[in-house]
């Protein structure tokens, strides 16, 4: 028995797909201690705060949203969790290790031990601070309570060894560490066999990483391969590849499997190579774009995303501007655009040159502006052609989701079974939204 048992919590996420994967995670060491969650986290008993510290607006967020609910905790009793990557930094914006507003502040190198940490509170009624500087217990030992039932997010790295000379990351969540391919394969099967999951999205910093630090000789290819052997109706997509070692080996199994979704996030985060230099990137212009024709080729109906940094330290306008153009050649279905953001002890914060908010803002609000019309304007390349889809109901009418989650509204369509992919052949566009039909076996 344990004190904890039929108590409410409330998972407050933020940050990226790993993110919310580890919540997913927290949830599942919750219910292992008889808790059950509720929405509303001015109700529950414990409040679990994962946050993100990758620019200073999502610290912002997360530290005010902590603070207001700690003003009106409603219960006496109630405990308030931070935990993941804002607590993780050193010299961070906010300062957790004093405050009173929060009873348990730890990192991300100690998720899994959550359930201990709250034993340990409710017995000593004393607030607990523990940043850890690796982890202690093995990632895998908590097992993910998954909210979406379509796509589930499955681990296959850790950690992140590049040191982009803007980013936080590397420093709050450790080195590169592989998953065990055996794992990782036993969990995707019984995603796939027993719960149904139509999609899984492998996550890491760094996709292209996996294996490197392994005994076994494996590579991302590989295991995208032994992956796609497991039997059913299902695909796989996979993010962040990094395109420095975004290889021919990839592009291959892509084009290869039809289980691999034919959808490709590739950031570029600049397009001019003077300041890819210098963000440390590992790449230039000429090669990311030569990466770019190759999916193309081999790949016509890839769908393209990209992250974007604008106002990076020592980015002309000139630089800029080849950052526009490269938007113009690639053509991505969606772009993730950011104004650069400084992180404390980060090489690119100490950099001269630090451009101006009100600049980065005015660019950001153009590359948005043109990235929009590129957008309208590719919908038209979508006509005639045919993309296999998910095919699902969506306020009584059929949709089929492409692998790059465009919406195709299929309209005269009978209702027989949903949650299965078929080919759509698309053929109008009305309302700027794509309108299909499904292809006829
Ligand atoms: N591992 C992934 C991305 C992780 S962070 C990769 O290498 O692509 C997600 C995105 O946030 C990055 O691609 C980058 O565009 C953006 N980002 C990271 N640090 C940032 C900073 N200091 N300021 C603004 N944007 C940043
Ligand atoms: Fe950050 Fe670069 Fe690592 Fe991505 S690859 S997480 S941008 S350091
Ligand atoms: Fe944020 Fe940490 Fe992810 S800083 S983007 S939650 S790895």
């Amino acid at each position: 028995m344990n004190e904890f048992i039929n108590k409410t919590y409330s998972v407050v996420t933020y940050g990226c797909q790993m993110n919310v994967h580890e919540s997913e995670k927290v949830r599942g060491i919750l219910h292992t201690l008889g808790m059950h969650e509720i929405d509303d986290e001015h109700q529950a008993d414990v409040v679990v705060f994962n946050t993100c510290c990758i620019r200073e607006g999502a610290e912002d967020r997360a530290y005010n949203n902590i603070m207001a609910l700690a003003k009106e905790k409603k219960q006496k009793d109630k405990i308030i969790v931070v935990c993941g990557c804002m607590p993780q930094q050193k010299n961070g914006k906010y300062d957790l290790s004093k405050s009173k507003a929060v009873d348990i502040v730890i990192g991300t190198h100690n998720i899994n031990n959550l359930a201990e940490y709250l034993i340990k509170f409710k017995q000593t009624n004393k607030k607990i601070y523990d940043i850890l500087d690796a982890p202690i217990k093995d990632m895998d030992v908590a097992s993910a309570i998954r909210d979406d039932k379509i796509n589930a997010y499955v681990n296959i790295i850790y950690g992140c060894d590049k040191f982009c000379t803007y980013c936080i990351v590397p420093y709050v969540r450790g080195r590169e560490k592989s998953r065990a391919p055996s794992a990782i394969y036993n969990e995707v099967l019984d995603l796939v066999q027993n719960q149904g999951y139509k999609y899984i999205t492998l996550l890491g910093q760094n996709v292209n990483s996996y294996g490197k630090d392994l005994e076994e000789k494996i590579n991302f290819a590989t295991l995208l391969e032994n992956l796609c052997t497991i039997e059913g109706d299902f695909k796989i997509k996979f993010m962040t590849s990094h395109p420095m070692d975004f290889s021919q080996d990839i592009i291959k199994v892509m084009k290869k499997e039809d289980k691999i979704a034919k959808y490709l996030h590739l950031p570029v985060q600049s397009g001019s190579s003077k300041i890819l230099k210098r963000m440390n990137r590992h790449y230039d212009r000429r090669q990311y774009l030569k990466s770019i024709r190759r999916v193309k080729h081999a790949i016509p109906q890839i769908s393209l995303s990209t992250d974007i940094i604008v106002g990076f330290p020592g980015e002309t306008q000139n630089d800029f501007n080849k950052t526009l153009s490269l938007l113009k050649k690639v053509k991505y279905d969606q772009v993730f655009a950011f104004m650069y953001s400084k992180r404390a002890n980060t090489p690119a914060a100490m950099m001269e040159d630090q451009i101006d908010e009100k600049e980065k803002s005015k660019r950001l609000n153009k590359l948005l502006r043109m990235q929009k019309i590129i957008q309208l304007e590719q919908q038209k390349k979508y006509i005639n052609k045919h993309y296999n889809c998910l095919i699902k109901q969506k306020n009584g009418v059929a949709v089929g989701i492409t692998d790059g989650g465009k919406e195709i509204y299929i309209p005269n369509y009978k209702f027989i079974n949903q949650n299965y992919f078929a080919n759509v052949k698309i053929d109008g566009i009305r309302n700027h939204k794509l309108s299909g039909v499904i292809d006829e076996k």
